[in-house]
């Protein structure tokens, strides 16, 4: 059901890949709520990805951009301001990525060649985002800015790597330049924490599927969808959050303050069986 929540709200959206993608959902809830905005991705993902069909759905523009070039932000800022008609309202940087992951490095053996990608592309982007955007005066008062993270931020999820301490940055930067863009210009930064959500990105972790159900069994209220991320993101840009910033707002059915529930214990009291290959021991 539409609100027009966002009607005459100007935006960009970063990272919807395919269907399945969380960036996917919001755009398609922000043209339902009235949003003009620009989608943009790297020019890599953009082939092999569906983004132009998304475009097309939502009557938009396809901007190509690394989000780790700050010369192609500004490109992609700029323009977007040309195809929108004014300034923005909206940024969801919905972006992540770990070679160490994808090559299968282990946290104790990590390549920090791959570490610097990891933390540039999932969480300094986010700071170029909003520099670029700062320096442009880009943003509108009151506008609003939102990245997705993870609960791996604050503690330690088996497989999840060296992407736990990029979403750790991503959540400090998300605190020390909300407090500069409240300050300066009344725009607020928040992230969501979401919980597990089947996409390209997120099924790259390993042991993802027993990570989906632990999480769902957890969960008082079960996991939050991609569909449900995409409505919290539109509250959050719309009017109704002004006064929300520099925090990190969990959307994920309770998971965050569970520490064991009667469903994962049962489960677990099934399965149980202690593995004795010394191999698999501190994995
Ligand atoms: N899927 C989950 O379980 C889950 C849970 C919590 C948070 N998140 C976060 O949600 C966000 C979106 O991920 P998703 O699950 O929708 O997966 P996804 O794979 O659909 O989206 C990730 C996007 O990042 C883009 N990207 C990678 N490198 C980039 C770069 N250099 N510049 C610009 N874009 C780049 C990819 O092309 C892709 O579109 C990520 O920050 C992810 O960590 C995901």
């Amino acid at each position: 059901m539409a609100y027009n929540l966002l009607k005459g709200k100007r935006g960009i959206i970063f990272g919807a890949l395919d269907s399945n993608s969380i960036a996917w959902k919001v755009a398609e809830r922000a043209y339902e709520e009235g949003a003009t905005f620009t989608l943009t991705n790297v020019p890599v993902a953009l082939r092999m990805g569906e983004t132009q069909k998304l475009a097309e759905k939502c009557n938009t523009e396809v901007i190509p951009a690394d989000a780790t070039n700050v010369e192609d932000l500004e490109k992609l800022i700029v323009r977007s301001m040309e195809v929108l008609g004014g300034k923005l309202d909206f940024i969801l940087h919905s972006i992540g990525m770990s070679p160490n992951i994808r090559k299968g490095k282990h946290y104790s053996d990590l390549d920090y060649g791959f570490l610097d990608k990891t933390l540039d592309v999932s969480a300094l982007s986010f700071h170029k985002v909003m520099q670029t955007a700062k320096k442009l005066d880009a943003i509108n008062e009151w506008g609003s800015v939102l990245a997705l993270s993870y609960v791996a931020a604050q503690r330690t999820f088996y497989g999840y790597n060296d992407m736990a301490d990029a979403k750790s940055l991503l959540e400090s930067i998300a605190r020390s330049f909300g407090y500069i863009y409240g300050r300066e210009k009344n725009v607020r930064v928040n992230t969501i924490s979401q919980s597990p959500t089947p996409t390209t990105a997120g099924s790259g972790v390993k042991g993802f599927d027993r990570l989906l159900d632990f999480s769902e069994r957890m969960s008082p209220l079960g996991n939050a969808s991609a569909d449900e991320c995409a409505d919290y993101c539109i509250v959050m840009f719309s009017d109704l959050t002004k006064k929300v910033t520099m925090q990190n707002l969990f959307n994920d059915g309770g998971f965050s303050s569970m520490g064991m529930s009667l469903q994962a214990m049962e489960q677990y009291n099934k399965g149980f069986q202690l593995s004795d290959d010394p191999k698999h021991k501190y994995d």
